[in-house]
C-alpha cells in the first residue's frame, strides 16, 4: 500500500490528477484489492447452511420472526431484503461510498432523490439530461409544487451559470457528465463548491460513465444515481436503479421514501445485478475500447460531419474529462447534416439492435430524437442545439471490425433523394 501511495504522490506531483486519482480508487479498499477483484468477489453470506458459491434469491415477501416480541434482520421484502442488501453492499463497494439503495428502475432511483426536494423548492436541472429526467421533473415535480429550471451546466462556465441561477429556493442541483447522446462535459469539483456554498445536494447521474471510470462522490456531490439497467446488470435482461451517498441521514430518508413508495428491487432482479457486477470490469474495458475505434472510424468518414466522444482530441472539454474521469465510456454520437442519411445509417445496420439504452453486451444504435429524447419537445430539443440528424451508437462488446464493417455498408447502401420510412 506504501507503494502505492508513492506513485499517487508523484503522479499528482507531477499534475496527472485524473491517473492519481484512478491509482487512488482502484487501491481504495481496506484490503488493499483492486476494484477488478472485489468484484468478483461471490458475496455468498458467510452462513450458508450448503456453503453456496452465489448469493441466493431470496424470492420471498416474508420472514418469519422468532416471537411476538423478538425480531430477525428482515421482515417484509418491500423493507427489506438479503439478496437486494448483497447488491447494495456489492455497488457501495465499487462506488466507494457508506450507503446504497437498490430501485426498481433508474427512474425509481431518480424519482427517490426529487423526494428529497420539498413543495416550494427548486430543482436546477443540466439543460442536456436524459428524457426521462426532464419528464420526471416537468410533469411530475411541477404537479408536487416542485419547480425546475434548466441550466446550461456544461464547460468551464458552467459552475458561475449554476451559481448565477440559484435562489434561496434552490434545494437539488441534478447533472449528468459526460451528458448523453451530446458528450457535453460538466466540471464537477466546480459544480460541486457551488451547491455547497448556496446549501443545495448535488446529484450526479452516473449511468454513463459505470461506477468504474467516474466518482462524483469523491468529487463533491452529495447523491450518485446509476441507471443499473445499463452497465450494472449489462446484458439488456433486467432493469434496475441504485443510489449511493455518503451522508448517513441522506440514506435514512432515501430509505423512507423507498420503504413508504414500494420502489425497491425484487430478489431475482438484484440476483442478475449481482451477476452482472462481477463482470462489469471486463465489459467497460472492452466496450469503451470498441467505442474508441467506431469513435476514430466515424470521424475519418467523409459522411459524418462531427463526433461526440467525450475523450477525443477535438471534444472541446476533453481536458476537463481527464480532471475527473478515467475513461470515455461506450456512447458515441454522430452527425451527418443530413437526417435522412442518419435515418437510414440506423435501420440499414444489421448487428446493431435498433434500441434505446446502453451498457449491454450487445451494439446499439438510435435517432435519439425519436427514441430517448422523444419527451423533450422538438422546440426544446431547439434552443438547447440538439442535432434532429444526431446518431447514438452504444457500442458492445463484440468484434470491433465487425462493427466497424457494418456501419460501412450502412453508409455505403444509402442513395440520396430515394424515400425512406
Ligand atoms: C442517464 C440515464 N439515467 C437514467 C435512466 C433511467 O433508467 P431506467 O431506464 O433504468 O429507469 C436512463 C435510461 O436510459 C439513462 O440513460
Amino acid at each position: 500500500m506504501v507503494a502505492v501511495l508513492e506513485i499517487v504522490s508523484f503522479l499528482e506531483a507531477e499534475g496527472h490528477a485524473a491517473a492519481a486519482a484512478a491509482v487512488r480508487a482502484k487501491y481504495a479498499s481496506a484490503k488493499g484489492l483492486g476494484i477488478e477483484t472485489r468484484l468478483v468477489q461471490s458475496y455468498a453470506p458467510m452462513k450458508d447452511p450448503y456453503g453456496s458459491a452465489n448469493m441466493p434469491i431470496y424470492q420471498t415477501a416474508t420472514f418469519a420472526q422468532e416471537s411476538a416480541s423478538e425480531f430477525g434482520a428482515y421482515d417484509y421484502t418491500r423493507s427489506g431484503n438479503p439478496t437486494r442488501s448483497a447488491l447494495e453492499k456489492a455497488v457501495a463497494e465499487a462506488e466507494g461510498c457508506a450507503r446504497c439503495l437498490a430501485f426498481s428502475t433508474g427512474m425509481a432511483a431518480l424519482a427517490a432523490v426529487t423526494r428529497l426536494a420539498k413543495s416550494g423548492d427548486q430543482i436546477l436541472l443540466s439543460d442536456d439530461s436524459y428524457g426521462g429526467t426532464y419528464r420526471l421533473l416537468d410533469k411530475v415535480c411541477a404537479s408536487m409544487g416542485i419547480s425546475t429550471k434548466y441550466v446550461a451546466m456544461d464547460g468551464p462556465e458552467g459552475p458561475a451559470r449554476l451559481g448565477a441561477a440559484m435562489t434561496s429556493k434552490t434545494s437539488l442541483v441534478m447533472v449528468e457528465s459526460p451528458t448523453n447522446p451530446m458528450q457535453r462535459v460538466c466540471d464537477l469539483r466546480g459544480l460541486a463548491a457551488v451547491c455547497k456554498e448556496h446549501g443545495a445536494l448535488l446529484e450526479v447521474d452516473n449511468t454513463l460513465m459505470s461506477p468504474l471510470l467516474q466518482k462524483p462522490l469523491e468529487l463533491g456531490a452529495d447523491v450518485v444515481v446509476h441507471s443499473a439497467t445499463k452497465f450494472i446488470c449489462g446484458h439488456s435482461d433486467t432493469m434496475a436503479g441504485v443510489v449511493c451517498v455518503n451522508d448517513p441521514t441522506l440514506g435514512d430518508r432515501l430509505y423512507f421514501s423507498q420503504n413508504a413508495e414500494g420502489t425497491g428491487l425484487a430478489p431475482l432482479d438484484a440476483w442478475l445485478a449481482l451477476r452482472g457486477l462481477k463482470t462489469m470490469a471486463l465489459r467497460v474495458e472492452k466496450a469503451q475500447a470498441n467505442a474508441a475505434i467506431l469513435a476514430d472510424w466515424l470521424s475519418s468518414h467523409p459522411k459524418v460531419t462531427n463526433v461526440f466522444y467525450a475523450t477525443r482530441d477535438d471534444h472541446p472539454d476533453h481536458a476537463l474529462h481527464a480532471t475527473q474521469a478515467t475513461g470515455g465510456g461506450c456512447v458515441v454520437s454522430f452527425v451527418t447534416g443530413d437526417q435522412a442519411l442518419s435515418k437510414h445509417v440506423v435501420t440499414a445496420t444489421t448487428l446493431f439492435h435498433i434500441t434505446v439504452s446502453f451498457g449491454s453486451v450487445h451494439s446499439l444504435i438510435s435517432c435519439p430524437c425519436d427514441m430517448s429524447h422523444a419527451s423533450i419537445p422538438a422546440e426544446v430539443r431547439a434552443s438547447r442545439d440538439f442535432p434532429e440528424d444526431i446518431v447514438r451508437v452504444c457500442v458492445g462488446i463484440e468484434d470491433p471490425s465487425d462493427l466497424v464493417a457494418d456501419l460501412e455498408q450502412a453508409f455505403a447502401s444509402y442513395e440520396a433523394g430515394k424515400e425512406y420510412s
